[in-house]
């Protein structure tokens, strides 16, 4: 019962470590790195695998994407027809949702206004609108979406949100489909993508969807939010939106390429907020248990909890 980590970008021991301690009886073989033989592997636990790794596995019996987005995992074209699960974890979702909060109190605080008057040595008030003038909409309320707009809400803004179905969620307001799309930009502030990534969603925030955020609100234009993927962004429709005033500001933690290119405008323009991928990183301490149990389900016969749906993407 040979487990395997393909961890991408991210070090392998980080997740060996606290796999090996939990867990001191079973194998764990790094891809790339140790010799095994790939009829021993039951179970991958993957970070941005390589395509066609998992079809080399002829006895896989289940997929484990290190992280909440599993676009990593369903574009390799040589996917086996196995279960595929996420991670759904209260760490993760509290790690999003410090994220998400602490970028629309910038932008609602004046973050950048006050920023520049500090370099300037300058002591002046701006004005401030109460939080319940603003309004929030998050895009995605699925685990990390609901949360997030759960405690956004619980701020005071006039929070929204919008899905691919009907939701209910106390305290703010839900849209849902291409049907409740336009109405719920049309009075969003700032916008906030948690989405997963698929062939519905590339794309999404280009200069169309912008040119459709309520502009005038009280922060002198929307703002714009994204840690759900990079490929759902259009950056030079946004770089023309900060230039023409449409967007006041945006705070992105995932790009159209990452790592992002130091060339790219966006490291350095004033009204933008650039972290690099880690809105929510996956802490495998926190994480290497909820996967075992995973695995625990698998070998009890039972499909893993949180899984993919392939044909919806996510
Ligand atoms: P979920 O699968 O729980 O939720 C996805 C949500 O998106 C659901 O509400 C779903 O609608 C909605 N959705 C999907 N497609 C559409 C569509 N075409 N139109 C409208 N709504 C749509 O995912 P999570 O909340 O757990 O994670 C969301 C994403 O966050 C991940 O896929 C990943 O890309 C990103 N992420 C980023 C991290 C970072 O550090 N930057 C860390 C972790 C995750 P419905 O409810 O109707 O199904
Ligand atoms: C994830 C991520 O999907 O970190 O968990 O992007």
């Amino acid at each position: 019962m040979t487990i395997l980590l393909s961890t991408g970008t991210w070090p392998a021991e980080d997740w060996e470590v606290p796999l090996a301690r939990l867990a001191p009886d079973r194998r764990v073989v790094v891809a790339g790195r140790d010799d095994f033989d790939p009829a021993e592997v039951r179970h991958a636990l993957v970070w941005k695998p390589p395509a066609g790794l998992l079809a080399g596995l002829p006895n896989l019996a289940a997929v484990f994407s290190l992280g909440a987005g599993v676009d990593h995992i369903l574009t390799d074209p040589a996917l086996p027809d196995v279960p595929i699960a996420r991670i759904v974890d209260p760490d993760l979702t509290m790690r999003m949702t410090e994220w998400v909060v602490l970028q629309v109190l910038f932008h609602h605080r004046q973050g950048f206004a006050y920023a520049r008057q500090q370099r300037e040595r300058r002591w002046a008030e701006v004005r401030q609108p109460a939080a319940a003038e603003v309004r929030v909409g998050v895009m995605g309320l699925g685990v990390l979406g609901r949360d997030a707009a759960a405690v956004i809400a619980r701020l005071g803004f006039d929070t929204a949100g919008w899905s691919r179905r009907p939701q209910d969620l106390r305290g703010v307001s839900c849209f849902h489909g291409r049907d409740g799309f336009d109405a719920f930009l049309a009075r969003t502030d700032i916008l906030v993508s948690l989405l997963p990534l698929t062939d519905e969603t590339r794309g999404l925030i280009d200069r169309r969807l912008l040119a459709k955020l309520r502009r005038d609100g009280p922060l002198g234009g929307a703002v714009l939010i994204n840690a759900g993927r990079g490929g759902q962004q259009v950056e030079a429709d946004i770089l023309a939106a900060l230039g023409d005033g449409t967007l006041a500001g945006a705070s992105l933690d995932v790009f159209e390429t990452e790592p992002l290119p130091e060339a790219s405008p966006l490291w350095s323009h004033p009204k933008v907020v650039v972290t690099p991928h880690v809105a929510a990183v996956s802490d495998a301490n926190a994480l290497a248990r909820l996967i075992l149990r995973q695995i625990e389900r698998v070998e009890a016969g039972l499909p893993p909890a949180h899984l993919v749906d392939r044909a919806r993407g996510y």
